[in-house]
């Protein structure tokens, strides 16, 4: 029997209704429900489905993300209301400043609404009537280009607003909607200002491969956000790595409001000020229609406390995956801001207090070159010392020789460098010098500077031919054998690490586990304490986690989190040494680089006549527990209404830590309703989809067994 076309539609409003919400739990809130198998398959049906039924096919459907014919020239268009600048400054007395303005202006207590100023490239996302309807790159703030097809391809853009709850207060966990049981309706048209930016991590990816495949490297993640979002071909933007996230309410419409005593029929143009009371319920807002909001936005109740905000966050800036160059300040009470008003440049209830530049100018002493642990020849700027965002700086990466060559940086020339997260510094260009005689060119060496080895060119590198023999390579393997994420084998530095192949005490890092308290006593600063611990460390070391020793080998590409996967996925190294690459790829995560890279690498008879001898030292690998089964595992619960012996919070708590999870919305997919006092529109979809529902009592029940 074939399905009526009835029933098809059906199924594909069901697919796409389902997809979405796993869009939005994997790229919003990062947890998602399913594995990358299960949604595939969801996928897989809808797209055969629009493809069998070309017009039921809708422009907000999941599958419109793939990018469109590439466009002869961004059209000019025109935003929604004007995206105005910050005004901003690095000095705490600035910020005091901007505060007593409003507070002259503004009776009574004064709350901001404190986030990071994120380092991106700033869009506006028009709705109309929930769907994405155009996406504007800022341009002179009056109107922008129009980069709608690129938007669409990145995954934390909503194609459609969800029909969402709407929040009280912002859930400070980020992780999605929090109490009330009020519906907030769909706006007729909502535009939302966010930024768009790459995670570093994703950035230096990208600059990896980009490198590999002998392209100019981007010079930092903003512009490599930027360009991928002003491309003319959406199919190239879809390739790129990017990132969405919401930080303001631009304008916002309702057709049929009754909280604003709207006339049923007419649009009522407001501004976000009538629709909402603080900045707070508007971010809630977002969230609720599954925009992401800039991590840790916090509300602080003075000036003091968000100048202490912001020195918690330069202090945490290194540990995250993405460039922040300040904190926004946003008079949290809206009705005051009209009061306030604006200049023609920025408003003036926000200010940017803004961290010291990770930009510097200096003098570039000297080059030389340094071999990596594959080899790689990267020639390195020696540079005179200087403090770039609260570090001093006296070296910085030039790269490859491509690259050396392209900035065509010489010794004496003064240099722009740049620090982003925790990656070594950067030499962006040099600084032109009128009428300075500069030096000669650098040229990189046709020999290894430490063994003398011949260099070969693969691609944009020059590697030192000599693999294992090279004893700088042989050093930088052991460091990172030993290293934090590897063996973690304290006591055990680089400076070690140079004296003991130095003096030849080791000759591949098996011989490591061979060193007898006597042998290191030879050595320059040991004595018989620091000898005999060294000795014990790394003799204790070889009963360690299977991860880490895989992390440890240093296989090109595998970073701590691949080991990770790749020993849970294993479980035994003597299997993964036998992987072939078409299992590797089965394992998510992995491509077909990786497997390339991984095969190869345990394939090369020198690695492996190396890790055999490692082992024969006599490890322990331990691989990582197996995952116990908890009694709510892979249940999902809604919550509806007031619970009257039990928090919200504290529920949600008890459900996960059960292995359970709390999620916002019912679908068929909802493992429970729990139905609390005065329960919203959630219990009657509930019902209506055949999802059991419990009351307090039976849900407490539940818990307890
Ligand atoms: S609020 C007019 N919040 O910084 C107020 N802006 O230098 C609306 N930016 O062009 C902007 N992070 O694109 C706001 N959390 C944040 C932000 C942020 C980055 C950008 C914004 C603006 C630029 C000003």
């Amino acid at each position: 029997m074939t399905a009526t076309e009835g029933e098809v539609r059906r199924r594909a409003d069901r697919l796409r209704a389902e997809i979405r919400r796993h869009d939005h739990l994997y790229h919003v809130e990062s947890r998602p429900e399913i594995s990358d198998g299960a949604y595939d398959k969801l996928f897989r049906e809808l797209r055969a489905i629009e493809e069998a039924f070309p017009h039921l096919q809708t422009p907000d459907s999941p599958t419109q993300r793939v990018g469109a014919d590439p466009l002869s020239e961004l059209p000019v268009v025109r935003h929604v209301a004007t995206m105005l600048s910050l005004d901003s400054s690095e000095a705490a007395e600035d910020a005091r400043r901007f505060d007593e303005r409003v507070r002259k202006a503004v009776e009574g207590p004064v709350e901001y609404l404190a986030e990071p100023k994120l380092d991106g490239s700033s869009l506006e996302l028009v709705y109309v009537d929930g769907v994405l309807d155009r996406a504007v790159t800022r341009g002179n703030g009056r109107e922008g280009e129009g980069v709608t097809e690129n938007a669409r391809t990145i995954p934390s853009v909503p194609l459609r607003l969800r029909l969402a709850e709407h929040p009280a207060t912002l859930d400070p966990s980020n992780g999605g909607p929090s109490a009330s049981a009020d519906a907030l309706p769909t706006p007729s048209l909502l535009a939302v200002r966010g930024e768009v930016l790459m995670y570093l991590s994703s950035f230096e990816e990208l600059n990896r491969t980009r490198v590999e495949a002998g392209l100019e490297p981007y010079a930092n993640p903003r512009n490599a956000a930027a360009g991928a979002l002003r491309q003319l071909d959406s199919r190239i933007t879809r390739t790129r790595p990017l990132e969405f996230f919401a930080y303001d309410i631009l304008h916002v419409e309702w057709r049929d409001d009754s909280r604003l005593g709207g006339d049923a029929d007419a649009a009522l143009d407001t501004n976000t000020g009538a629709a909402f009371e603080t900045d707070e319920q508007a971010a809630g807002a977002l969230q609720g229609w599954g925009l992401r909001l800039p991590d840790r936005t916090r509300k602080v109740a003075d000036i003091e406390e968000a100048i202490a905000y912001h020195a918690e966050f330069a202090r945490d800036r290194d540990d995250l995956d993405y460039e922040i160059d300040g904190v926004v300040l946003k008079l949290n009470a809206l009705a005051p801001r009209d009061a306030l008003g604006s200049t023609s440049h920025h408003p003036r209830w926000a200010f940017a207090f803004k961290f010291a530049p990770r930009q510097e100018v200096t003098r570039l002493e000297r080059i030389t070159v340094q071999v990596g642990r594959t080899g790689k020849l990267t020639p390195l700027a020696l540079l005179r010392p200087v403090e770039v965002g609260g570090v001093t700086v006296s070296r910085a990466s030039l790269h490859n020789r491509e690259e050396l060559e392209r900035r065509d940086v010489r010794a004496g020339d003064l240099v722009r460098i740049q620090r982003a997260g925790d990656v070594i510094p950067q030499v962006v260009e040099r600084v032109e010098e009128p009428g300075r005689t500069r030096g000669e060119p650098f040229r990189m060496p046709e020999e290894c500077p430490r063994c003398g080895a011949s260099v070969v060119e693969e691609g944009p590198f020059v590697v030192c031919s000599n693999r294992l023999g090279c004893p700088a390579q042989l050093e930088r393997g052991i460091e990172h054998f030993v290293s934090r994420g590897g063996l973690d084998i304290e006591g055990l530095g680089s400076e070690t690490v140079a004296l003991l192949v130095g003096e030849g005490l080791v000759r591949q890092p098996a011989d490591l586990f061979d060193l007898t308290p006597a042998d290191l006593l030879e050595l320059e600063g040991f004595a018989e304490t620091r000898s005999r611990k060294l000795v014990e460390a790394i003799q204790r070391a070889k009963k360690t986690e299977l991860a880490r020793f895989i992390y440890g080998l240093g296989i090109p590409e595998v970073g701590a989190t691949v080991a990770r996967v790749l020993a849970a996925e294993f479980r035994d190294l003597a299997i993964l040494r036998e992987a072939a690459p078409e299992r590797l790829e089965e394992v998510e995560g992995i491509g077909p680089i990786m497997s390339e890279k991984i095969t190869r690498f345990f394939n090369d008879d020198a690695r492996a006549a190396s890790v055999d001898a490692i082992l024969s030292k006599g490890f322990e690998l331990i691989p990582p527990p197996e995952q116990e089964s908890r009694a709510l595992d892979g249940r999902s619960f809604v919550f509806t209404g007031r619970l009257d012996s039990i928090t919200r919070s504290e529920a949600k708590r008890r459900v996960e830590s059960l292995g359970g999870r709390v999620v916002s919305s019912v679908s068929t997919a909802t493992g429970y309703l729990v139905r609390g006092g005065k329960p919203g529109s959630k219990a009657k979809k509930a019902e209506e989809l055949g999802v059991p529902v419990l009351d307090e009592q039976a849900f407490l029940r539940l818990l307890e067994e």
